[in-house]
């Protein structure tokens, strides 16, 4: 059994809040508390409906001005956005770190994964391109082209607290669109720190607001009431995407959704077992696991299991767990008392009904969870049918390609997909099989800036990031001309 003897958490400095001037109120706060000690260590405001229609206010009120702006103008700003984002690598990976627990070599990674998404929208700002096309009408001219969607209600997750924002807001601002951010009330700091950044370097008013609430439903609701709030965009879970998209209805909101995963991992019998199980790791323990798009579910020809399992198990029993804000770790706790106890549940329904603790299985304290190898995992578990969220790897064993890719598209999930095989033919058909946004051919870490993110079936609607993240926030318009017939 796996303990948390050394490297213990210890307590966090404190955190400097940045200036909350401006705000609507800032009388009614909420407190945060650091997963890995169970300390209070900052307080936020705690924004109500009232509040919230003065976001929108300012958000309407502003976007008159920057739709307005040239494309190259916003394309600057975002460019200086990008680069104070970078300068400031550590007050966001220290704020990631404090308020949800990633450990701080990871939490830098995924600032300057933040940034990309801000260094590719400054360059994607100029490339918004239009159409022209023929009438039937000799006398006529025809063209479309591309307007922002208006002022955006951005929900954000506390997984990943730089990135999810940078990913919505730098796409939206690029567009011409102002954008109202509400983070997981676990996470406010890190969008409060990006929200401080845009201003520094000279973005807007009410361009990019941050509304910080620990009542996530009276807040949201006052945007879904507001037929000037044109887009909802969200990642999350995907019982609360469903809620958020049935409410954008009331005022026919344009919605991007990135919702749960429950991703197959599958490792042929001719795959270079070292490498896969080197990517097995980036994929399932990056997070403490706690990602839509690491696997859920790793199937392994029967022919390599034995070898495979031995790899992972060393690996895995190799992770240091501890306190996230020292380099060296590579396991954090987990955000809180629910995503424990549903990591707990999932691994003790397993093992009830059959499957075999290789590494781990067992919570550390406070709220770690050791990361944790499952054999002999069957259908009918938990396990298999809802997204763990945690550091915890099951495996399955199959024999042929047809029971495998069955198998894997078994979900009402499809966001993100990954196989290992040097088999060409076995890679573009089994890849071209997988009901999947996302397949990672010998790749179990395929997001970057300019790649589509987004899954099918209950993942989602929509894509994020690349060209494609862009458009979501656009409105194609048609502009038909009639010329004088005479000239
Ligand atoms: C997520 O888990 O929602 C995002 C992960 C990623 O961007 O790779």
């Amino acid at each position: 059994m796996m303990s948390l003897a050394t490297n213990q958490p210890t307590d966090a400095v404190d955190w400097v809040l940045p200036s909350l001037e401006g705000r609507a109120d800032n009388s009614v706060t909420y407190d945060l508390t650091n997963p890995a000690t169970g300390k209070v260590f900052a307080r936020v405001p705690d924004c109500d409906a009232q509040e919230a229609m003065a976001f929108a206010n300012a958000s309407v009120q502003a976007f008159e001005n920057w739709k307005a702006t040239t494309a190259y103008a916003r394309s600057q700003l975002l460019r200086k956005w990008f680069d104070r984002i970078v300068a400031g690598v550590d007050e966001i990976a220290t704020a990631i770190s404090l308020e949800m627990g990633k450990p701080i070599s990871e939490a830098r990674g995924e600032v300057m994964y933040a940034a990309g998404f801000a260094e590719w929208y400054a360059e994607e700002a100029k490339r918004l391109y239009g159409e022209t096309f023929s009438s039937q009408h000799e006398h006529k001219r025809l063209y479309a082209h591309r307007q922002p969607v208006g002022p955006v209600y951005a929900v954000t997750p506390w997984n990943f607290p730089a990135a999810m924002i940078t990913r919505k807001v730098a796409p939206a601002l690029a567009a011409g669109c102002t954008v109202i951010v509400k983070p997981a009330e676990q996470s406010p700091l890190t969008a409060i720190v990006l929200e401080k950044f845009w201003h520094e370097v000279g973005g807007p008013k009410g361009t990019f607001q941050v509304i910080t609430s620990n009542r996530p439903a009276e807040v949201s609701n006052e945007f879904f009431k507001d037929a000037r709030i044109r887009k909802l965009t969200f990642t999350g879970s995907t019982d609360v995407g469903i809620l958020l998209y049935r409410q954008s209805a009331q005022t026919m909101k344009r919605v991007s959704l990135e919702l749960g995963g429950h991703a197959p991992f599958i490792v042929f019998a001719d795959a270079d077992i070292e490498r896969a199980a080197d990517d097995i790791m980036a994929c399932k323990f990056r997070n403490a696991g706690q990602t839509c798009v690491c696997t859920n579910r790793i199937y392994v020809h029967r022919s390599i299991s034995g070898k495979l399992v031995d790899a992972l198990a060393t690996r895995v029993a190799a992770l240091r767990v501890g306190d996230p804000s020292k380099a060296e770790t590579q396991i954090g706790p987990l955000v809180d008392e629910q995503g424990l106890k549903k990591v707990q549940e999932h691994v003790e329904d397993a093992v009830s009904r059959g499957a075999r603790v290789v590494v781990g299985g067992n919570a550390l304290g406070g709220l770690y969870f050791a990361p944790t190898i499952l054999c002999d995992v069957a259908p009918g578990m938990r396990i298999l049918e809802e997204e763990t969220f945690g550091p915890v790897a099951p495996i399955l064993e199959f024999d042929s390609v047809d029971e495998v890719v069955a198998a894997a598209n078994d979900t009402p999930f499809g966001l993100a997909a990954y196989l290992w095989t040097r088999d060409l033919d076995t890679a573009h058909r089994v890849s071209e099989r997988l009901d999947y946004g996302i397949v990672g051919i010998n790749d179990g870490a395929p997001s970057t800036a300019q790649a589509p993110f987004g899954g099918v079936k209950l993942s989602g609607l929509g894509r994020e990031g690349g060209i494609w993240g862009i458009q979501e926030y656009l409105d194609t318009k048609f502009v038909s001309v009639g010329l004088n017939p005479r000239s």
